[in-house]
């Protein structure tokens, strides 16, 4: 079965990895790339996704979408794991192809209506672009056929404070919204992502397998690499953002839970997704909220033959 996707991203370097993955795809129809501010501004995220498409010879639909989180300021950036742009300091020319003039949030709704129930929503980068479109066209969550995303720590620490992973830190209000939405979502955090780390034999693996994309993911990574390398004696990377993607070619790679989910918005916990699964409690409070899926387990080496494969394509 094919899987019409609509991709929501902050390309940002895993995020890169990820879009080849879903480029290379056979079973995945990429039908347009959002782009969101997250690991880089929001105009140097649709830059990237630009670049990335000319790249992988993808010509489809690019739109740049929110720059600002639903409530406060501007954010920081990820520039310290990305590189100043985004690409690990490579120095890659960038695309001279334009942008598709609508809002991503419009894109969203507009490519949803075109295809009622046929587009899963994969956003692997803070959820403005998607929490937008729900304000758009409400009925949004009778239109798509569900929502993956890369975000989010349900039974591990976060990694930008105790509580929170980056994408929902960086957009908390936004991804409060998406969740409580009444969609099948199925959420990749950390419980996953950060239980599979990628070695450099992973990255010359892929750029053997395809020169042009893979060489591109290991040349990039190289910064990547160094950032999560800190402190370790290893040498290693994690590919966040390819897991959702990952998920819909094969869902046997991963265990999930079901479970009430709560995004919390106050200062001290910010970002933080809390989830009872289900029967684990009777508070009236935790049963109203609304029930998502939550990816608990992965297997690490049948992961990585997917992505070796599909770049091998
Ligand atoms: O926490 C990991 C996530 O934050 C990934 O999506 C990565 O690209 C960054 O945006
Ligand atoms: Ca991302």
């Amino acid at each position: 079965m094919t899987h019409k996707i609509i991709l929501d991203t902050d390309p940002g370097i895993d995020d890169a990895m990820a879009i080849f993955f879903a480029f290379q795809c056979p079973d995945i129809e990429v039908l347009g790339l959002t782009t969101v501010y997250g690991n880089v501004p929001v105009s140097m995220s649709a830059q990237n996704a630009l670049t990335l498409c000319e790249l992988a010879d993808q010509d489809i639909p690019v739109t740049k979408g929110v720059g600002m989180p639903w409530v406060g300021p501007e954010s920081g950036y990820a520039h310290f794991v990305h590189g100043d742009d985004g690409f690990g300091n490579i120095d890659f020319p960038p695309s001279n192809r334009q942008l598709d003039p609508r809002s991503a949030a419009q894109f969203i709704v507009d490519t949803a209506r075109e295809n009622p129930g046929d587009v899963t929503l994969v956003a692997i980068g803070p959820l403005g672009n998607l929490a937008l479109a729900l304000r758009l066209e409400p009925d949004l969550p009778k239109l798509v056929k569900g929502v993956a995303i890369m975000g989010g720590a349900a039974f591990v620490p976060g990694n930008v404070t105790p509580v929170a992973e980056a994408n929902i830190w960086n957009d908390a209000h936004a991804a409060e919204i998406v969740f409580a939405a009444d969609w099948d979502l199925t959420m990749f955090g950390l419980d996953v992502t950060n239980a599979v780390p990628f070695t450099p034999d992973f990255l010359d693996d892929l750029a053997e397998r395809n020169e042009k994309l893979g060489g591109f993911v290991k040349e990039s990574s190289q910064f990547y690499v160094d950032f999560y390398s800190q402190g370790r004696e290893d040498r290693v990377c994690f590919f966040h953002d390819a897991m959702p993607l990952a998920y819909l070619v094969d869902p046997s790679l991963f265990e999930l839970t079901t479970g009430h989910v709560k995004v919390a918005t106050d200062p001290l916990n910010r970002g933080q997704t809390s989830v009872a699964p289900i029967g684990s409690t009777m508070s009236p409070i935790w049963l109203e909220a609304s029930k998502i899926n939550v990816a608990t387990k992965v297997d690490h080496a049948k992961l990585s033959k997917l992505y070796l494969d599909t770049y091998a394509l």
